[in-house]
């Protein structure tokens, strides 16, 4: 008899620990769900990795890889330039697609439509420019790409004074 009510309890508490343990462990409190529905809301937000402002980052970073290599006429960057105009190219591409907020904002259907226009056009050069940048460091002309991308960067400065938010100061 006293055996049996040992291997009752034994069996009682081994159950009773595999609850808690093991199904316990899918218990969440709701403190615990929602912190997890924020970080899965956070990681979403990190997708957005296509707004425009991501783009120009990126856009910023291989442009100044490419100036760096052509200023320094370092032919053994010549990979890495190539790989960074590729980069500008599909990035400034892919802005092409998006309209700046500054350009969102505008009241007026007419000119936010001229602004619009102005803004793809611009890009439009900016593509245009990477396209030849592409076959002056192709044909390891140096000296006319590094005339090039001094004319990139002030077209950028214009570029930014129309379409930038006063407070994007960059
Ligand atoms: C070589 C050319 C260019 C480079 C290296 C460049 C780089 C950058 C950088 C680094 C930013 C700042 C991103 C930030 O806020 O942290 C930026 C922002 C911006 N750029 Fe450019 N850019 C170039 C050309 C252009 C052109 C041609 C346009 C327009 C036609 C343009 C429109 C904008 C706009 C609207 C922003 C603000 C984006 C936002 O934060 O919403 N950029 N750019």
């Amino acid at each position: 008899m006293i055996r049996i009510l040992i291997l009752n309890l034994s069996t009682f508490l081994l159950l009773s620990f595999v609850s808690t343990n093991v199904f316990g462990a899918e218990e969440k409190t709701d403190g615990e769900k929602k912190t997890e529905s924020t970080k899965e809301e956070k990681s979403d937000k990190k997708k957005e990795g296509d707004s425009l402002h991501d783009l120009m980052e990126s856009i910023g970073d291989d442009f100044k890889t490419a100036y760096k290599g052509i200023k320094a006429k370092d032919a053994t960057k010549k990979a890495d330039i190539l790989k960074a105009i590729a980069n500008l190219k599909k990035n400034a591409e892919a802005s092409k697609k998006l309209v700046p907020h500054k350009v969102e904002k505008i009241k007026d259907a007419d000119e936010k439509k001229k602004q619009t226009e102005d803004y793809k056009k611009q890009i439009g050069v900016l593509i245009e420019n990477i396209d030849k940048l592409k076959k002056k460091v192709d044909a390891d002309d140096w000296d006319g790409a590094m005339t090039l991308v001094k004319s990139m960067s002030s077209h950028k400065k214009k570029s930014h004074e129309k379409f930038e938010e006063e407070d994007e100061d960059h």
